[in-house]
């Protein structure tokens, strides 16, 4: 039996799609994943089941459901340097941030909802629970969101996360990360994930990485700087690509982009 295998690394037949079809989705490879106990990572104990996960029927507005359109997002959502701006620009380094969303079978995903959340340059986050003791930046809100395009693009304006302490362990230190949520049409539930930055010293002590078993899936997170896509005098650029499961794709005869 053939066997496809796509540049997120998933490897399925597609002959065995079509013995399943009452399937609406390509069951998640958990193995990729982080155990859900991982104690070295302490808030897993008290977050992690202890009972094993059911699975549900989907329905079809989970199947076919939501879709987002360019007229619910605000003209500065996607400028974080511009869009808590008070009385002048927040303080750091100027980035952009960009990538392509793409499906199981490496096509753009078009109006998928992209919306980030971060620390401000000094590694403080603008929310009541954040305590650390780097100032908090009045220009800066550090929170947007924009839809991909017809291509299933996306992109950002934002200042470069600090790095910043939590409690876990002693100098448990998070690197620069930008967190991420996609969610559309077929999505099911809204996906979280994290962004970190190419050569940070950080990431290899990182404790929440550090969950995840195979390193090629961590590098898979980080973004590598892209001089092509920076703006001379401007601004710095990340490109990161994200890679969905996404909803079981119809066999067309052409052949299949990306692949
Ligand atoms: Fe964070």
């Amino acid at each position: 039996m053939p066997v496809e295998s796509d540049r997120s690394g998933i490897r399925r037949s597609a002959q065995e799609d079509l013995l399943h079809p009452e399937s609406e989705f390509i069951q998640r490879d958990r193995s990729l994943h982080p155990p859900a106990l991982t104690p070295t990572y302490k808030t897993s104990v008290l977050r992690s089941p202890r009972i094993p996960l059911w699975s549900l029927q989907n329905s079809l507005s989970e199947v076919t459901g939501p879709v987002f359109t360019p007229e619910d997002i605000g003209p500065l959502d996607n400028d974080l340097i511009l869009n808590y701006a008070k009385d002048g620009e927040p303080i750091g380094e100027r980035i952009i941030v960009h990538g392509h969303v793409l499906d199981e079978n490496g096509r753009g995903v078009p109006d998928t909802l992209v919306e980030f959340w971060q620390a401000n340059a000094a590694g403080r986050y603008r929310h009541v629970n954040d305590r650390y003791l780097a100032p908090i930046d009045p220009n800066f809100g550090g929170c947007g969101r924009t839809l991909t395009n017809a291509e299933g693009y996306y992109a950002f304006r934002t200042i470069k996360p600090g790095a910043y302490p939590f409690r876990n362990f002693v100098n448990s230190w998070r690197p620069a990360h930008i967190h991420f949520s996609i969610f559309g049409s077929g999505c099911v539930q809204r996906l979280i994930t994290q962004m970190y930055f190419e050569g940070d010293p950080l990431l290899r002590h990182d404790v929440i990485a550090g969950t995840i078993p195979d390193p090629e899936a961590v590098k898979r997170l980080v973004a590598p700087l892209d001089l092509d896509a920076a703006v001379p005098l401007d601004c710095l650029a990340y490109r990161f690509n994200i890679v969905l499961r996404g909803r079981r794709s119809t066999l067309f005869e052409n052949k299949l982009q990306g692949n």
